[in-house]
């Protein structure tokens, strides 16, 4: 890669990300504490969309979150939206056309047999050596190589951010190496969050995604940016159920077993997790990703 495209890559990746739980991890001191989050709150605050999804109250006549695509239609509905902002979480079934799908398996398919990669990789599929106990290679590639799952992502992200932005693609095959259940893991099987800023991620599975393969844990409505969030920023030692401040967040958990050919929207400001591998799990999934191209611009001007 050539120096310039170098730099300019750290300098999203480092200098502009929108900031995580760095901060809050360094500094304990309260007061601090409490002018940071004021000051990147209220810059969330200013953009209309957040406020919807982030700021507004929960409301318990919206608990639905799994919908079905019907005929082809692939467009989402105010009901979809509501219920995502309502939830942090929606479950869309029968996602894409089985043409896309097809396209989408003949990726895994190369993720699978790790031998030769001719598909529109953006660069050769790899092992991010995330875990110990399970063999994981991960494919990055561009949202332009598939149109339905563009479409949405378009109509996400223009409807949560208040524009386009356009995701990182990661197709994930993973396979589990022994047959026994994984150890928990900070960060990843623990409940927690991502970050204090609205933030949200989209995954699609082309298979269905058992209760034996790690699926993922949401606890509903616990990205709401309220006093009760703000509180567990402020007081948290390690941003996840093993802080005291946790136990504010009695809110209904979600484990999101889905069907194959199913797309969740997850809202991961809220708490989250995936839970431990199970013997044999083997899955793939699509992560698409917001948080290289919403970064602190979008927050400042
Ligand atoms: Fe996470």
């Amino acid at each position: 890669m050539k120096l310039i495209n170098k730099i300019k890559n750290y300098i999203n990746r480092q200098v502009l990300r929108t900031p995580g739980v760095e901060f809050f991890v360094e500094n304990k001191d309260l007061n601090l504490r409490k002018k940071h989050l004021d000051f990147w709150l209220d810059k969330a605050r200013k953009n209309k969309s957040f406020k919807k999804y982030f700021f507004s109250e929960i409301t318990n006549n919206m608990s639905e979150t799994n919908f079905k695509i019907y005929n082809n239609n692939y467009k989402i509905t105010d009901e979809m939206f509501s219920s995502l902002s309502n939830n942090g979480l929606l479950i869309i079934e029968n996602a894409l056309p089985q043409q896309e799908r097809s396209k989408i398996l003949e990726y895994f398919d190369e993720l699978k047999k790790n031998d030769k990669f001719e598909k529109n990789w953006l660069k050769k599929p790899f092992n991010p050596k995330f875990f110990d106990e399970v063999n994981e290679i991960m494919g990055p590639t561009s949202i332009y190589n598939f149109k339905v799952l563009n479409e949405y992502s378009s109509q996400f992200s223009n409807e949560i951010y208040g524009k386009i932005v356009e995701p990182t693609v990661e197709f994930r095959y993973l396979k589990q190496k022994e047959n026994s259940k994984e150890k928990k893991t900070k960060g990843a099987t623990y409940l927690h969050s991502d970050r204090f800023l609205p933030h949200f991620k989209l995954y699609y599975a082309p298979h269905e995604i058992t209760i034996e393969d790690a699926p993922l844990e949401y606890v509903l409505s616990s990205h709401k940016i309220n006093n009760n969030f703000i509180n567990f920023y402020l007081n948290s030692e390690n941003f996840d159920e093993t802080d005291k401040e946790f136990k504010n967040f009695n809110f209904e958990k979600k484990i999101v077993c889905v069907p194959e050919n199913t797309m969740y929207v997850v809202l991961t400001n809220g708490f989250h997790k995936r839970s431990q591998f199970n013997g044999n799990s083997e899955r793939s999934l699509i992560f698409l990703q917001y948080v290289e191209r919403f970064n602190k611009f979008d927050y400042l001007f």
